[in-house]
C-alpha cells in the first residue's frame, strides 16, 4: 500500500486554449482532464489557480480542449513547462490560432480535434480548481474519422502515464465484444 495519490492511468494529455480580454491567446497542457457528462456533453479540466491560464479561463468563461497527436509530444511538453505570462506559446510551437465556431477563444489548427467549451461551473477542490465545460461544438480533421468514429491509427493519440508520454500501439478490442461469450445480457 502507498499513501493516497493521483494514481489513475493512463490519461490523455490535452492542450487547452484560453484568452483574456485584450490578451494574446494562450495554451496550457493539462493531464487532469476527462469526460464528466454525456448529455449535455461535458468535460472537466483541473487547473491550479497560480497558472496564468486559470485567470484567463475564469475571466472569459470559455476554453477549447485541443487533442494533440503523439507526434506533437514535444510541443505538449513545452506548453506545460513555460508560462503564457512570458512566452507566446502559439508562436513558439508554430501553432496557428483557428477561429472557433461557437466560442470566442481560438483553437489550435494543427490539433486534429477541438472541443469548444463554455464554462458550466468551477469547483474549488484543493491545489486544483475543477473547470467543467459544456461542449458547444466538436471540430475535427476529417482524416481522423472512419465510420463516424475516431480512427485511432489516424488520430495517433498521446497518452500520459506518470510523467511518461506514450503513443497508442494497436486496437485490441471494441465495445461490446464480450457479448460473444453468450452469458452477457
Ligand atoms: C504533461 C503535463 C500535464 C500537466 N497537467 C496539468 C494540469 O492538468 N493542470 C494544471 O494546472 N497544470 C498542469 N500542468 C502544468 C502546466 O501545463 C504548466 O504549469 C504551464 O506552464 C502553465 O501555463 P500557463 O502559466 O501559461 O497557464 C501540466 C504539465 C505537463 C507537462
Amino acid at each position: 500500500m502507498r499513501d493516497p495519490g493521483t494514481w489513475l492511468y493512463p490519461l490523455p494529455v490535452v492542450l487547452v486554449t484560453c484568452q483574456g480580454r485584450g490578451t494574446q491567446p494562450n495554451i496550457i497542457t493539462a493531464a487532469w482532464a476527462g469526460t464528466v457528462c454525456s448529455e449535455p456533453p461535458m468535460i472537466s479540466v483541473s487547473v491550479q489557480p497560480r497558472r496564468y491560464s486559470h485567470g484567463l479561463i475564469k475571466e472569459r468563461r470559455e476554453f477549447v480542449v485541443n487533442i494533440p497527436t503523439a507526434s506533437q509530444a514535444e510541443e505538449v511538453d513545452y506548453c506545460g513547462l513555460v508560462s503564457g505570462r512570458d512566452v507566446d506559446k502559439f508562436e513558439a510551437c508554430g501553432f496557428t490560432p483557428e477561429e472557433s465556431r461557437r466560442v470566442s477563444v481560438p483553437g489550435i489548427k494543427e490539433c486534429p480535434v477541438q472541443l469548444e467549451c463554455k464554462v458550466h461551473s468551477i469547483q474549488t477542490l484543493g491545489v486544483h480548481d475543477l473547470f467543467i465545460g459544456e461542449i458547444q461544438a466538436v471540430v475535427h480533421d476529417p482524416a481522423v474519422i472512419a465510420n463516424g468514429r475516431i480512427d485511432p491509427k489516424a488520430a495517433d493519440p498521446l497518452i500520459y502515464v506518470m510523467g511518461q508520454y506514450l503513443n497508442m500501439d494497436s486496437v485490441i478490442g471494441w465495445q461490446g465484444m464480450s457479448r460473444r461469450r453468450g452469458d452477457t445480457q
